[in-house]
């Protein structure tokens, strides 16, 4: 494949779903594709796929990940139960009879059913739209029928509650499913359905590219009411848009607040508002480094195994970087050495901060090296990873 050819695909892509896989997932899948429909020819299959608008989708659809499950990072869920809910229950009023919230990117349904299970509990009239743009995906959402080992996450009172097995099936009861309608929806689409008090949109952002992650996070603080919620996931953060959002923690770790009007941030560094563990008022303490006020993440395992980086680490050594990190995706290794890194390339950035979602923030990173500490810190790992000095 041309480095044309890949450019072409990716520049498509990205402009049609956002996302921005890296170059060796793109040309894998695009030659599995090839395969099919022009006999591997891919420059042919960039013509077949500008002459077939339904191509891009299958392409899109081989692309996007879409891992997920029930109450997957369950302290954020803990989060929208014990304060969010309620907070956003307590604003109801009499033009509002009912709380709105938004699965947005929800995937095979898992992340809407445990959102809609929350909502249920609270009491309180809700109505959940759930999106994505997987048709696939969606069909699986709406009947809402898993493997019994996929609620395995589910407290057992609430999968009593809401869930009922069915030819060794757990099915989402009637009630919950008259709850939530599921759409397809394109993230890149305008416009935005608004109104929401929540939204969730987690583990999506991270797969686009740049400049349109930032407009889809300023189209979701829209669509949310003044003081809505958006969550994202663990791996992912708000970078520049503090001046829509305030951050806030909590033991589910940051979730964001949208401000009633955008402040004028001066030091966007700087964490606004920090929730104290298990209080209900919003402290408005002096303004303190990211750094400083985000490791919160579990401890980690006493023994670990690390992986040493060794080398440059560039855009064309993301496919080793992948390997590399295996052991901490399979859960046989628990930190990461950076020291022995020659080059920390975005990719590689990129590639640790998927790795911090995957591992919901049980993984630590080890760098003693200044120049390493500052690439951590630009790339805002430091706030996804535990970071130590490791063995001097
Ligand atoms: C990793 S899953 C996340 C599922 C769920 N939110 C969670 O955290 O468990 C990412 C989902 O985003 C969806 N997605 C990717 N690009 C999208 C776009 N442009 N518009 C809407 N959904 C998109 C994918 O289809 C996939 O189902």
């Amino acid at each position: 494949m041309s480095v044309n050819t890949l450019a072409d695909l990716a520049r498509r892509v990205a402009e049609y779903a956002g996302l921005d896989p890296p170059g060796w997932v793109l040309e894998a899948r695009a030659k599995e594709r090839a395969a099919r429909v022009t006999d591997g020819n891919l420059d042919a299959y960039c013509a077949f796929l500008e002459s077939d608008g339904g191509e891009l989708d299958l392409l899109t659809e081989a692309l996007r990940v879409g891992e997920t499950r029930f109450f997957r990072h369950a302290a954020q869920v803990e989060a929208l139960a014990r304060r969010v809910i309620p907070e956003r229950a307590a604003a109801l009023s009499d033009g509002r009879d009912r709380l709105r919230a938004w699965s947005a990117g929800c995937a095979s349904g898992e992340e809407a059913w445990t959102l809609a299970v929350q909502l249920a509990e609270s009491g309180k009239p809700f109505e959940l739209l759930a999106t994505d743009i997987s048709d696939a995906a969606l069909a699986v959402a709406r009947a809402g029928r898993y493997r019994i080992a996929a609620g395995d996450d589910v407290p057992p009172a609430l999968r009593a509650r809401h869930f009922t097995v069915e030819n060794d099936q757990l099915v989402v009861n009637v009630t919950l499913r008259n709850k939530v309608r599921f759409e397809r929806r394109n993230l890149l689409d305008a416009p935005y359905p608004r109104g929401f008090d929540l939204i969730l949109c987690r583990n999506v952002l991270i797969y686009f590219e740049g400049a349109r992650r930032d407009d889809v996070v300023a189209r979701l603080a829209e669509s949310l009411l003044p003081g809505g919620y958006l969550f994202l996931g663990y791996s992912e953060t708000l970078r520049s848009h503090e001046h829509l959002f305030e951050a806030l923690r909590d033991e589910g770790g940051v979730v964001y607040r949208r401000r009633d009007r955008p402040a004028r941030i001066a030091t966007p560094s700087a964490v606004p508002v920090v929730l104290p563990a298990g209080g209900q008022a919003i402290g408005q303490p002096p303004p303190r480094k990211r750094t400083e006020t985000v490791k919160t993440f579990p401890p980690v395992a006493t023994k670990v195994s690390s992986v040493r980086l060794r080398g440059s680490y560039d855009v064309a050594d993301a496919a080793r970087l992948t390997a590399e990190l295996k052991p901490i995706l399979d859960g046989t290794a628990q930190s990461v050495e950076l020291d022995g890194a020659a080059f920390l390339g975005d990719e590689a950035a990129r590639i640790l901060a998927r790795v911090a979602g995957a591992a919901n923030g049980k993984v630590k990173l080890r760098a003693a090296r200044a120049s390493v500490r500052r690439w951590l810190s630009r790339h805002e790992l430091d706030r996804l990873f535990l970071v130590d000095e490791g063995d001097k």
